[in-house]
């Protein structure tokens, strides 16, 4: 699709046991507000106020980060979404992979909104695999949990899992570690990203709100970076919430692909594949 709005990124996930190629769009941080006919007007204008204040918010993050920033960029989150929708239409991944921040915040419009999107696109044959972000709550049913849940592809698994709160429950970390054992190969989805002693030097600019670190005080947290680290059935975590662009290595051929803001145009083109 020839248009300037789009940021597209490449990204190969390299996995030996993988026989064919398998293609994903990833998007993160949507920051989506929205309002129709069933919104109060106290609704509307809240989402009005919150679209005008990401324009120049989104702005601010693509000029610290030097990506494109342009008039292009300048719709609202409802038109890049849709825009994102047909560019997927056009490149049929196997599943597109929002990682969290979807809505700004949770207001019926918006969750009217992406439940019918995600319904529609779904009907049509597509797949979406979503994950919370800060901004929203834990669960929006039939759209994103708190809990794990992971999805069987050819000869590797995503596993989706709630970050948002910069740790992640008992009863994830119990699924994730049983998920490991089966040995077969995971890519995770979160919303923030990881910090190890490998990656932490790309990250630091942006302040502890913007990662977890390995050695947080929080337990879980410090068990969910250590399992990604050295379980061999992990391979690879995609995830967002910088509004920066940055890929890195968690530990040894491990990778972290931290997505840019989806609001303003990027969009992670996700190969996996054997070779
Ligand atoms: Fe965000």
């Amino acid at each position: 699709m020839n248009d300037d709005f789009f940021w597209l990124v490449n990204n190969r996930i390299i996995i030996p046991e993988v026989k064919s190629e398998h293609r994903f769009i990833h998007i993160t941080d949507l920051h989506i507000h929205a309002w129709d006919e069933l919104s109060t007007d106290e609704e509307k204008e809240l989402a009005i106020k919150k679209e005008n204040d990401w324009m120049s918010g989104k702005e601010n993050f693509a000029k610290s980060s030097g990506e494109p920033f342009g008039e292009s960029q300048k719709i609202s989150s409802i038109e890049a979404f849709e825009k994102i929708l047909l560019l997927a239409g056009e490149l049929s991944p196997e599943a597109i992979l929002l990682t969290g921040d979807n809505l700004d915040y949770m207001h019926p419009a918006g969750e009217r909104y992406l439940k019918n999107r995600v319904e529609e696109y779904e009907k049509n044959g597509g797949r979406i695999i979503c994950v919370p972000g800060n901004h929203e709550s834990a669960d929006l049913d039939g759209i994103w949990s708190s809990k794990l849940r992971a999805y069987d592809f050819k000869d590797f698994r995503i596993a989706a899992i709630d970050d948002s709160k910069k740790t992640v429950d008992e009863d994830t970390l119990i699924k994730l570690e049983t998920l490991c054992n089966e040995g077969i190969p995971i890519i995770i989805i979160c919303h923030i990203p990881l910090s190890t002693e490998l990656c932490k030097s790309k990250l630091e600019y942006a302040g502890p709100y913007f990662y977890i670190d390995e050695n947080t005080d929080d337990e879980n947290g410090r068990k969910f970076i250590s399992l990604i680290k050295n379980s061999k059935a992990i391979r690879a975590v995609i995830c967002g919430h910088l509004h920066r662009y940055i890929k890195c290595e968690l530990s040894d051929g491990k990778a972290q692909i931290i997505g840019s803001q989806g609001m303003a145009g990027a969009v992670d083109l996700i190969t996996v594949c054997g070779e």
